[in-house]
């Protein structure tokens, strides 16, 4: 059974033309005019997109004493609500846990998953084990990411030594490193000041992570891959001096990646302000919304290339979880969700605003990613032979954001309220629609787990320019005598 889709505007990172889109067997197998298949859907009106791929999600994360609400179903049903058509997941290790056995656990999970999924593995702990497996994530199980947190001292931070050594094995085993970029030893200084001061709501959250803390853990991090040879990839970007950091970085010729989240780049600071405590808490995430600037900033690297992807970092928690940091800031749970709106609140606030061009949205909610994460053409192209991972986006189509009538399992929206204007028509996952307008035909468990083979370009350019600059000894020919 064949699929045609006609009549739209197919829009890419680099192109915009009218053509038909055929596909077989999950498959696009031509593009042109006049095609032909079993199957048509109409897309007079609409841009034929590669599906968005967001490549930071925490889908029933472990966390703060709870797990995340969305699960690989849930959380795959929303994104592909909203055009996404693929996700990557973070394998979080135990302290002392093998990560070939927690990524047991999480291959479990994803199972039920509704579209195509990948993990980026962890390093939550080091030593000879961790260093050992790492070789066989990356060959064996085709994992080619490893997280590091900067923060959450006493859980998940790793520290400068352990960074240096994990982004050495990664240089050597063609991986990439992601941090999570916040000083975690001060944040957790100025949490401890703040409750004392009596300062407990979540405004203590925000307060406590300013944006220099995340400025200066940027700047370590790349400092540190720098000397280690590696790439480096920056997730949830929120502020000017993290993005200063990378900007400079990559003036300098390093290899490194900046992630802004739908949520900074359109929500503020002043969230954490209301008087409503459930208001506030619902949107506790780390880093936190920052101001106006800082907004602009984000939204000026991605027009500009400095910064290449949009993700939502989505880690859901509904009120109830929330309500556990009740009279103290540092437990609630920190997280938000975003799949099922990353996609048309950047459309609206970004194409239909003139501060992003449709090409541009293609770049950095699909193919930039697809690139960088070594998937792409595979994903994140509409070219013969790509997965028809394809939204069909109607500029036209308008809703408001609610709780509502959302996919997520949480009972708030973060963006209630917000008009969207630009929504898909049709998501399809590997040749099956799962989205037609506002009906749901999701196949649990279609999605599969997609393979990530190692980087050779980037990281044998990095290790050939190490090699050729490493420090040498200056043979002489004669030694002096030692002064006396
Ligand atoms: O607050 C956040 N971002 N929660 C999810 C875990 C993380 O730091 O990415
Ligand atoms: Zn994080
Ligand atoms: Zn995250
Ligand atoms: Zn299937």
């Amino acid at each position: 059974m064949s699929t045609v889709i006609k009549g739209g505007t197919i829009v890419t990172a680099d192109l915009t033309y009218k053509a038909d889109v055929k596909i077989d067997g999950g498959k696009i197998v031509e593009i042109g005019p006049n095609l032909s298949g079993d199957d048509v859907l109409d897309a007079a009106g609409c841009y034929v997109m590669p599906g968005g791929i967001d490549p930071h999600v925490h889908l029933e994360m472990p966390f703060m004493g709870t797990y995340s609400a969305d699960d690989f179903e849930s959380g795959t049903r929303a994104g592909l609500a909203g055009g996404t058509t693929m996700v990557v997941d973070f394998c979080l290790p135990d302290p002392g846990q093998s990560l070939l056995d927690a990524l047991k656990r999480w291959d479990n999970k994803s199972t039920r998953a509704n579209c195509d999924y990948s993990f980026h593995m962890s390093v939550t702990w080091w030593g000879e084990q961790v260093f050992d497996e790492m070789k066989a994530i990356v060959e064996e199980k085709g994992i080619n990411t490893f997280k590091h947190f900067m923060a959450y001292k006493g859980a998940l931070m790793v520290n400068d030594d352990e960074m240096f050594a994990s982004f050495q094995r990664c240089a050597a085993l063609g991986a990439l490193p992601l941090v999570h970029a916040e000083n975690g030893d001060v944040v957790a200084a100025m949490q401890t000041k703040l409750m004392d001061e009596g300062n407990n709501g979540p405004e203590g959250h925000a307060y406590s992570r300013p944006p220099s803390v995340e400025g200066e853990a940027t700047n370590r991090a790349i400092i540190i891959a720098d000397m280690a040879g590696s790439p480096l990839y920056v997730v949830h970007t929120s502020c000017e001096q993290a993005h200063e950091a990378i900007r400079r970085a990559r003036q300098n010729g390093m290899r490194v990646y900046g992630e802004p989240l739908i949520q900074h780049l359109t929500l503020d600071e002043s969230e954490y302000f209301n008087k409503d405590w459930d208001h506030s808490a619902r949107r506790v995430m780390s880093p936190p919304f920052r101001n106006k600037q800082h907004q602009d900033s984000l939204w000026a690297g991605l027009a500009s290339g400095s910064l290449q992807v949009v993700a939502t970092d989505h880690c859901a928690f509904t009120t109830d979880q929330k309500r556990t940091g009740a009279g103290d800031f540092r437990k609630i749970p920190n997280g938000t969700g975003g799949l099922e709106d990353r996609m048309p609140m950047l459309w609206t606030n970004g194409v239909n605003t003139g501060r992003l061009t449709m090409n541009e949205f293609v770049a950095v909610t699909s193919t930039n990613i697809a690139k960088i994460l070594n998937v792409y053409p595979k994903k994140g192209a509409i070219l013969v032979g790509a997965d028809a991972d394809i939204v069909v986006w109607d500029p036209k189509r308008a809703k408001t954001i609610s709780a509502k009538s959302q996919q997520s399992s949480i009972d708030y929206n973060v963006f209630e309220g917000k008009e969207v204007v630009g929504l898909p028509r049709y998501t399809l996952t590997r040749g099956v629609v799962a989205i037609e307008e506002s009906t749901v035909k999701t196949r649990e468990g279609h999605g599969q787990f997609v393979k990530r083979d190692p980087f050779t370009a980037v990281n044998k350019a990095l290790s050939t320019w190490k090699e050729i600059t490493a420090p040498r000894k200056v043979e002489r020919s004669g030694i002096p005598a030692s002064g006396v």
